[in-house]
Parts: structure tokens; sequence; C-alpha cells
């Protein structure tokens, strides 16, 4: 039998138990990217409270990567000192912390004035945004600074990074067909589509050292007609999994519109809302897989852990209102999380997420 409370390792990265904060955007930069107090104040409450891992909300990797502006930026001069507070804070907490990083591709609303956001392929965003496709220089120089920022992470204690390719930003617009009309080798077959995650990856390795851990967030599924599949996601899991990739965070939706948001309202209080598909590829890859989406309950988390090969879950609602929940629960109280799923915290500029401290 597999507890929440067992120590867990993604490579070398070692865990105290299977529960992880999922990466959770928490306005936490002012408006030039830079690092306010705000992410130190909330990761170390969740630190201090017995989270296995803390993953950061997105933080933008490469140029115009940003879906706001209050995004953190890794490119700024002032990352890695400002970064380290974080990293240091945690560590003296006992906790460990991964980084995310993200492009948002299509979805970067906070671009230099002048230019416009770009994607797989040309996309009208609304009626007076487009977004171009990209070159292949663009896509090279992409690598290059995904593989730059993950060294920053590594240089200023964070214990991993983890690349997010779910949720419609711009390495999941890849692997989607939805996004990706691409008649290139980065666009047609599932493997081609993935070439960029894998490309991006085998470049963190080489600017990391060999055995830093590195995870990557993926759709299980996008959730809507014509995207990206279960049985693609088994493809591009099992290409990183021999390629030596440390964990995949299982999550599923293209967020555009109501149900395809990787966000919902659970259905059920002993199970995630994605955990079959997370069931199903960790049935298939060697590497642990960490399921999210939905998790509000014990059973839940035990149901998932010991019905199938997942080997953690991730939450990230139920710690913005409450981010004791993982002590409260290794002390001995066992009630669900008090989140509700109402989704108020994406309310006025995310203020529920600062609210909640
Ligand atoms: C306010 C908020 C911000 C989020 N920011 C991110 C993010 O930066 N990166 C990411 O991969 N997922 C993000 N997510 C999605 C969560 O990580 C998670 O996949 C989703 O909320 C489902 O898990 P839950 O039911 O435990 O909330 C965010 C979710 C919320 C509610």
């Amino acid at each position: 039998m597999k507890s929440l409370f067992d120590k867990i390792s993604f490579g070398t990265l070692e865990l105290r138990n299977r529960i992880v904060r999922s990466a959770t955007f928490e306005m936490g930069a002012a408006d030039n990217g830079k690092i306010t107090d705000l992410p130190e104040a909330i990761y170390t409450k969740l630190a201090e409270n017995e989270v296995g891992l803390i993953i950061t909300g997105m933080m933008g990797a490469g140029e115009n990567s940003r879906a706001f502006p209050g995004m953190i930026d890794t490119e700024g001069a002032s990352f890695v000192s400002n970064f380290s507070r974080i990293t240091s804070a945690v560590h003296q907490k006992n906790g460990k912390i991964a980084a995310q990083l993200a492009h948002c591709g299509v979805k970067a609303g906070a671009v230099r004035q002048g230019t416009s956001p770009y994607g797989p392929s040309d996309f009208a965003v609304s009626e007076d945004t487009y977004a171009r496709g990209m070159t292949k220089g663009e896509i090279e120089q992409l690598i290059e600074s995904f593989g730059i920022a993950a060294a920053k992470c590594r240089e200023a204690g964070a214990d991993a990074v983890e690349i997010h390719a779910a949720h419609g930003y711009l390495l999941s617009q890849f692997l989607s067909p939805y996004y990706n009309k691409r008649k290139d080798e980065y666009g047609g077959s599932v493997e081609n589509r993935a070439r960029l995650l894998i490309e991006i990856y085998e470049h963190i390795r080489e600017c990391t050292e060999k055995d830093f851990p590195i995870l990557v967030k993926i759709n299980g599924d996008d959730l809507i007609q014509h995207g990206f599949t279960a049985e693609e996601c088994l493809t591009v899991c099992t290409m990183l999994s021999e390629k030596g990739l440390d964990a995949i965070e299982v999550s599923s939706g293209l967020a555009i519109d109501n149900s395809s948001l990787p966000f919902q309202k659970p259905k059920d209080d002993e199970k995630g809302t994605f955990t079959d598909t997370a069931a199903m590829i960790a049935d298939k890859v060697s590497i642990p897989i960490i399921s999210v989406g939905g998790y509000r309950t014990i059973k839940s988390i035990e149901n998932a852990l010991n019905k199938s090969n997942i080997s953690a879950i991730s939450m990230s609602r139920p710690f913005i209102c409450e981010p004791g929940l993982v002590k409260r629960w290794h002390t001995g109280n066992t009630a669900p999380s008090k989140c509700t799923s109402c989704n108020g915290c994406f309310g006025e500029k995310f203020a529920c997420v600062q609210h909640c401290m």
C-alpha cells in the first residue's frame, strides 16, 4: 500500500511525501516581471506546512513569453538573486522547490510594444490581436532561452525545473493540432509536434548538471475535438521517459472553453478529474507520473496511488484556501480540503490567491 506520506524520489530529487503543490500563477512580479515579496511568503508557508514539492507559478522563458505583466520573467538581470532568496527560504523550512518555465505563445498578452505574439502557426487571438507562426530562427532562439532560464534557476538554488507543456501555452500549442498547422518538421505527426518540447528538454539537460531533475507538465488530453489525445500523450511521455526525463505531471485541457478547462469542479470525492488518463500513462511508462486536478479528499488520493502506478498527486486550489492542508492531514485531521472549486481565485487580478495569505 502506498501512502501520501511515503518518501519519494523523482530522479535525484528526494521528497518528504507524495504531495506536490501544482504550479499556481500568483502575479508574483511587478509589471516589468521582477519578483516581488509575495512568492516567498506563499512558498515559505507551504514549505513549513510539509508540502513535498512546491512548483512555482509559471515563469517566463524567452522573449515575449508572459501572459500578464505580473508574471515573473526569468530574463531580468536581478532574477537569480531574487529567486535565490525564495529557494533559500523554502530550504530553511525543509521544503523543495521546482521552477515552472513557460512561454505563453499566442496567449502571451504582455508583449513588447510594437511586437506581436507568436505561436506554431498564424492564429487570430481576438478581433484585433493576431499571432504569427514562428520562424525556424525563432524556434532555435526559444530553445536557447529555455536552456538559459533553467541554468539560472539551478544557479539560484532550485531543486528542479518543470517545463510547462500543458493548458494551451506555447509548447502545448505545438503539441495540439488545434493550433499547430505547420508543414515542416515541427508539425504534422505527433513526433513532429513533440519535437520542440523534446529539443527544449534535451537542451536544458545540456545546460544543467546531468542529474539535475527535470519535469514536464503535459495535457493527457486537450478535451476538445481534434485536439491532442490521450494516445498521443502516451507517445510523447514514452519518448520523454526514454530520454531520461525525471517525472511527468499529467493534467488536461486546452483552456479554450468551459469544457476544456484544466481547473474543473470535481464530480467525485473518490477520484481526481483526470485520474484515468494519468493512470493509463503511469501503467505504460517507467518514470514517475504525478496526477493533477480535482483531488480534495485523502480517499481520492489514496485511490489514485493504490489503484494505479501513479506516484504522486498535485493540487493547486486547495493550497490557495488552505496552505496548511498537508500538515493538517498529517497530524490527524483528515477532513476534506475546504476548497469548493468555485474558481474565485481567478477573480480581480488573481487577488484571491493573495488574500488567502
Ligand atoms: C489561480 C490559478 C493559477 C494557476 N496557474 C498555473 C500555472 O502557472 N501553471 C500551471 O501549469 N498551472 C496553473 N494552474 C493550474 C493548476 O496547476 C492545476 O493544474 C489545476 O488548478 C487543477 O488542479 P486543482 O483542482 O488542484 O486546482 C493554475 C490554477 C489556478 C487555480
